[in-house]
């Protein structure tokens, strides 16, 4: 029976009361399809008014959060993702998802506002190519929040349908069929698809514990390469994070051999709070393609990402781009977007994303102990278990015949004979519940498998 825990004289109790609802829903505390106490008795409880009770119950149907019948009471409401899971009990490990339950919870409040905005009926209009100037501002101010990355000139971001449609701007006017992009021997499986695409080839790099490594990437420039593709936060798939000295040795490289950057950002909101360097982009701006997305800390049906490009010139190329495929981004979402940007309701639902993937993580390790590598960050929403080719094969198709599906481990791949691993995406399940059992099967599952690093402790 749900019994929340208040503080007095802390804030009102119905901000306690339906903040603690939200979060223990989040959580998984509260599990879907619990049944909520009737409101009398938990205002008897509590020692509150029934009133408040009634209320909270009302905005928690609201925000989604409970479904009420009547005649039978309230029980907390299925996710779209604990629907299907109940369904077959399947977990997916294999999409970077993050749990979303926080921006859903928002999204009634979002949608109201926005209908009382007296300048909604212009968002029905083309926007310009690189978006309206109050999305511009507003991303600015949310990479300086969420990235570290200060000081951002407004005129030279665009805003963009995702980090994907970053990324496909960025190679699109900076690449011709033929040409060689450099990245970390495994990385975004989107920036393979993208390079198949557009006809690129792919030259992997080695890596070490802090991702792409100087002296390869000098090697690789000394050969003739000119475009490096980097995530140095929380790179996927590994979840690697290059240290400040070793951005400075990466922004030297590029500077002596005139490389262009194109740096993807889009995990840096994860690893805020765990002494994050700031981003390549700040010391290579002259030279830098700097990509965000609101995707993974917000949520991806937005479909609002970010594209900073180094000059005026380079972003008249991006935008005769944007002219050709699409003439300008889709406006709804990132009108939501800055929305939750300006009103700091971003920031909310980041801290509680953040929170949810920081106790996930912790699960995780509990579970997996040392087949994990790292961690790097302490809410990383991907973790890496490096074994071999073959041993990621079999233990992907054990788990999968278990119902449980990871990131097909050659997915990630550019170089095999540097990289070979699973990937772990923890807040695409449902619950805590749900990556519990998942991570259980991933653990029987390694379990028998040759060379897994900690095997014995897993
Ligand atoms: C490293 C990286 N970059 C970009 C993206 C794409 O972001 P979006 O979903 O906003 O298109 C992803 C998504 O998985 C990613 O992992």
């Amino acid at each position: 029976m749900w019994h929340p825990a208040l503080r007095k004289g802390a804030k009102p109790i119905y901000e306690q009361l339906i903040e603690g609802l939200e979060r223990d829903v989040i959580n998984g505390a509260l599990p879907p399809g619990d049944k909520l106490p009737p409101q009398r008795d938990l205002a008897y409880r509590l020692k509150i008014g029934v009133g408040t009770v009634t209320k909270v119950y009302a905005e928690a149907r609201r925000r989604g959060l409970l479904t009420a019948t009547v005649g039978r009471g309230s029980f907390v409401a299925p996710s779209g993702e604990a629907k299907s899971a109940e369904g077959n009990r399947t977990v997916d490990f294999s999409r970077n998802i993050s749990p979303h339950n926080a921006a859903a919870a928002r999204l009634g409040d979002a949608l109201i506002a926005l209908r009382r905005r007296a300048d909604l009926a212009e968002h029905l209009s083309y926007p310009p190519p690189a978006g309206v100037t109050a999305h511009r501002r507003a991303g600015a101010g949310w990479l300086a929040r969420s990235a570290g990355i200060v000081d951002v000139d407004w005129k030279r971001l665009l805003v963009c349908e995702g980090g994907q449609h970053a990324l496909a701007l960025a190679f699109s006017s900076l690449c011709r069929p033929g040409d060689t992009v450099m990245t970390e021997a495994a990385t975004f499986f989107g920036v393979k698809a993208l390079a198949e695409q557009l006809g690129l080839h792919l030259l992997g790099l080695k890596m070490d514990d802090q991702g792409l490594l100087p002296d390869a990437l000098d090697r690789a420039a000394a050969g003739g390469a000119k475009i490096l593709y980097t995530i140095p936060t929380l790179q996927n798939p590994t979840g690697r994070v290059m240290g400040a000295k070793r951005r400075g040795e990466i922004a030297k490289i590029a500077r002596e051999r005139n490389l262009t950057l194109v740096e993807d950002d889009v995990y840096a909101p994860f690893a805020q709070g765990d002494g994050l360097p700031p981003p390549i982009a700040t010391l290579v701006p002259e030279r830098t393609f700097y990509t965000a997305s609101l995707s993974k800390i917000i949520a991806p049906g937005l479909r609002c990402g970010y594209l900073l490009v180094p000059d005026e010139d380079r972003l008249e190329r991006v935008i005769r781009t944007v002219r050709a495929y699409s003439y300008a981004p889709a406006g709804f979402g990132a009108l939501i977007a800055t929305q939750w940007i300006e009103d700091g309701t971003a920031d909310e639902i980041a801290t509680s994303v953040r929170r949810e993937i920081v106790t996930r993580a912790k699960l995780t390790g509990q579970i997996l102990g040392k087949a994990i590598e790292g961690p790097h960050v302490s809410g990383a929403p991907h973790v890496w278990l490096p074994m071999s080719e073959l041993t990621a094969e079999r233990v992907a198709g054990r788990a999968l015949r278990e119902g449980v599906s990871v990131t097909p481990p050659s997915a990630p791949i550019v170089d095999a004979r540097e990289m070979a691993g699973l990937r772990l995406c923890i807040g695409a399940p449902a619950d805590l519940a749900a990556l519990e059992r998942g991570l259980r099967v991933v653990e029987s599952a390694l379990s028998d498998a040759p060379g897994v690093s900690g095997r014995g402790v897993v």
